[in-house]
């Protein structure tokens, strides 16, 4: 008698214990349903016809024609009838206060989003002929809200040339050209080391050192157009010199759009737009937009006076 009821109460005990299983085995496979459709999601941006796409032409660059931009939602326009015309290997600085649209305009350059009117034309060909992926090969971009991936050094780096993430030559070429070679060797596990504080000995980085790798994978690819939206924000004065040192030759025939709000870093550029509410208040090289004496002279004399 007792023998038959410990078994009972035994085996009462494992069926519990299978059908919990099963409870998180048909759990589990809905969160993985979740990731496969998730990994299925396919982009939604149309892309025109191939065969009805002109040839490109290498001695243009970019080219914002008549653009007007509304954020879906919003009823003022972030851009409003904006034309510009960046040249084939132009380092263009974009200025202006905050909510002046210069992010915008870089979201619309990488068809994040679609121009209400008008049309952004890269190398001659309208954008619409470009699929996403075509564009993410061709233009480096780092964003002012960059990611800070919980994951190591290394491919930190490496995800900005995901197709080179194993190259560990090419990750620390990249490295010393934005001074995140200094922040390898300052940690003990230098590239391997695991960044952020998910992980078990993860190490936290400063917003600069945070921004040095951000930059870094900017450089990894051998993208034609390199767009750096305030990448130098975070950056100490000795750090933002050197990269602008050697800034003139990471760019060397490539398009550069920079963003900034430092003049010391804005004034290397070839030329400078002035952005205002969604348009183009003024645009000239350093010398020109002074002589002019308009916002940006104003506003570069308002930052020298704190130096004096
Ligand atoms: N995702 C969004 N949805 C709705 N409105 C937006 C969105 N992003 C920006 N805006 C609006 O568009 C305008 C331009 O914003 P944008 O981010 O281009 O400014 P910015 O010049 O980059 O400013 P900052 O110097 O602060 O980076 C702002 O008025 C802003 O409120
Ligand atoms: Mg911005």
């Amino acid at each position: 008698m007792t023998l038959y009821i410990t078994l009972f109460s035994q085996s009462q005990g494992t069926f519990q214990g299978l059908l919990d299983n099963i409870n998180s085995l048909y759990e589990n496979g809905l969160f993985l349903e979740n990731l496969f459709s998730f990994f299925e999601l396919k982009s939604e941006v149309p892309v025109l016809d191939q065969k009805t796409r002109p040839a490109e032409d290498p001695s243009r660059g970019i080219e914002f024609r008549g653009v007007w931009f509304q954020y879906p939602g919003r009823t003022e326009w972030a851009v409003e009838d904006l034309t510009l015309e960046i040249g084939p290997s132009e380092k263009l600085a974009l200025v202006g206060e905050n909510g002046a649209g210069k992010t915008t305009l870089i979201k619309l350059l990488l068809r994040l989003y679609e121009p209400s009117r008008g049309a952004v034309l890269f190398r001659g060909v309208d954008l619409r002929y470009f699929s996403p992926e075509e564009l993410h090969q061709r233009i480096g971009a780092i964003f002012q809200d960059f990611v800070h991936y919980h994951l190591p050094l290394s491919e930190n780096i490496g995800f900005g040339a995901v197709e080179h993430l194993e190259d560990q030559a090419r990750i620390e070429a990249a490295a010393a050209k934005s001074g995140a070679d200094e922040v390898a060797r300052g940690l003990p596990e230098g590239y391997k080391a695991m960044l952020g504080r998910w992980f078990d000995k993860g190490s936290e980085l400063s917003g600069g050192q945070w921004q040095k790798i951000a930059l870094a994978r900017a450089f990894m690819g051998d993208r034609e157009v390199l767009v750096l939206d305030e990448p130098t924000a975070a950056l100490d004065a000795g750090a933002e010199y050197e990269i602008f040192r050697k800034f003139q030759d990471l760019s060397e025939g490539k398009i550069t759009l920079l963003v900034s709000h430092r003049f010391s870093t804005v004034r290397m550029a070839d030329r400078i737009a002035v952005l205002k509410a969604g348009r183009i208040e003024e645009i000239g090289s350093h010398a020109e937009l002074l002589a002019r004496g308009g916002t940006y002279a104003k506003l570069f004399e308002l930052q020298a006076q704190g130096y004096r």
